[in-house]
């Protein structure tokens, strides 16, 4: 099939990568000329496991091409994504401003009957908008179908090859069969294609992103009790994640959720029960939970340090949102570290692939090192905010005899609380009781 991909982000171009690796000619555009330059020698804008030998190998094959030119890209389609951002307008709803200007742009210059699919995250009615403006020019029958993505970045590669469902939300019979072409390479283990009537294959997208976000907003009040009670949340987490009713997905608390999807997508959603004149209170909850649970790994720190952080150095391991990807957007590491600064202490912060991007976003307000042990040297604590892997096993006599005072806030719970107090450190996690040595009469473990 031929195929065009308008938007190249972390979506648009997972999408067109591996739809060009079964066999499709997929041309992928975007309005970011720098973006696109790039690409067509094979660099790759975003860090994504498993994406450039995809890109290399289908550009090297001619089945998988870039362009600026939108409007080439959609003349020479008959089934065009639409994967460009839809990010939070100021009221919390979804912009749909770069949506609707490609389907604008699709009606002017569609040669052909074309599917048009929506890939972007957009809320509900946003496909009688895409119609409407596409319908406005159009001088060729047109199908819809609205296809939300449920990758997720740091895996995107194997989601979107190996999805655990594909929702199609269809209008007509010519949609529902090219879409099932299209997708039945992906689904051949027996995974199931679900077909739906539109609005509710909008819908499923949201629900799905605010039903993560309150396991994890959930996980944190729990957490946040169990430091209150006494009791360790790496247990309850076990206790209730075997029942297969519950699932152990999803349940680990930490620094709050960040990224590119469900910051924005639960406020979108929040926003379209408020145009409905209806209200999702436990969403807004969750949403407030997040938000006071980004600050926690700051009070953490204050509390260790004794409330006094003017002039301290403080390492940060970790800055994207979440390991295997190098996106900053809503990072809880962006909040912690603003509140460092505006504290008056000296940041000095470590990540494997994201120091480019917190680069562009905090400048020389903080310094960056390639080297995780440089980050603690001299430092009077050391703060964990992303889990990556390089992380768990580090050499803990090296970081303790490189700090100034062995103050370290794990924002993963990554160690072990009572090795950790036993080694002679400060250990605070999330939602695990603190241990203490005492030295006097015999060195035992105190909660
Ligand atoms: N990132 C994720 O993990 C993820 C997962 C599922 C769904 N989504 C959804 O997919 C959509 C895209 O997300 P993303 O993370 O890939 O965004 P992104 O910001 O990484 O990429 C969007 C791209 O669209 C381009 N663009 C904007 N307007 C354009 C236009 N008129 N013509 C051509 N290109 C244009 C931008 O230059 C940019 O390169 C969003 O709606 C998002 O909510 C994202």
């Amino acid at each position: 099939m031929n195929i065009s991909v308008i938007g190249t982000g972390y979506v648009g171009l997972v999408v067109g990568a591996c739809l060009a690796e079964t066999g499709n000619y997929v041309v992928c555009a975007d309005v970011d000329h720098k973006k696109i330059e790039g690409l067509r020698h094979n660099q790759l804008p975003i860090y994504e496991p498993g994406l450039l030998p995809l890109v290399e190998r289908n550009q090297q094959q001619s089945r998988l091409t870039f362009t600026d030119d939108v409007t080439a890209a959609i003349s020479s389609a008959s089934v065009i994504f639409i994967a460009v951002g839809t990010p939070p307008d100021e009221d919390g709803s979804a912009d749909l401003r770069h949506v609707l200007a490609v389907a604008d742009q699709i009606g002017r210059h569609m040669t052909r009957e074309l599917v048009v699919v929506t890939k972007s995250t957009v809320p509900v009615g946003t496909a009688a908008k895409v119609a409407a403006a596409v319908a406005r020019h159009a001088r060729h029958p047109f199908h819809l179908c609205s296809n939300p993505e449920f990758l997720k970045e740091g895996a995107a590669v194997d989601d979107f090859l190996k999805p655990d469902r594909v929702v199609l939300g269809v209008d007509t019979d010519h949609a529902r069969s090219v879409m099932a072409e299209l997708y039945a390479p992906f689904v051949r283990t027996g995974k199931p294609i679900i077909f739906m009537d539109i609005p509710s294959a909008e819908m499923t997208k949201y629900a799905a992103n605010a039903m993560l976000a309150t396991r994890i907003s959930f996980m944190n009040e729990i957490a946040a009790l169990c430091e209150k009670v006494g009791a360790n949340v790496d247990h309850v987490r076990k206790g209730i994640g075997s029942d297969p009713r519950i699932g152990a997905s999803f349940l680990f608390p930490g620094a709050g959720y960040g990224g590119s999807c469900f910051p924005k997508d639960v406020k979108a959603l929040v926003r379209t029960a408020a145009d409905c004149e209806t209200s999702l209170e436990v969403l807004q909850a969750v949403e407030d939970v997040n938000e006071r649970q980004k600050h926690r790994l700051f009070e953490k720190l204050s509390v260790a340090l004794e409330g006094k952080l003017r002039g301290v150095q403080i390492a940060v391991w970790g800055l994207a949102f979440k390991p295997q990807t190098d996106d900053m957007r809503e990072a809880p590491a962006l909040t912690l570290i603003e509140g460092l600064l505006d504290a008056g202490a000296h940041v000095c912060a470590h990540d494997p692939v994201a120091i480019h991007e917190a680069k562009r976003r905090l400048g020389d307000r903080v310094r960056f090192v390639e080297s995780y042990y440089d980050a603690v040297e001299g430092a009077d604590a050391l703060i964990i905010v992303t889990d990556w892997n390089e992380y768990r096993h580090p050499d803990f006599a090296r970081i303790k005899q490189a700090l100034r005072r062995p103050v370290l806030i794990d924002g993963r719970n990554l160690y072990d609380p009572v090795k950790m107090a036993e080694m002679g450190f400060v250990y605070d996690s999330v939602g695990r009781p603190m241990k203490r040595l005492v030295s006097r009469p015999a060195a035992t473990l105190v909660a």
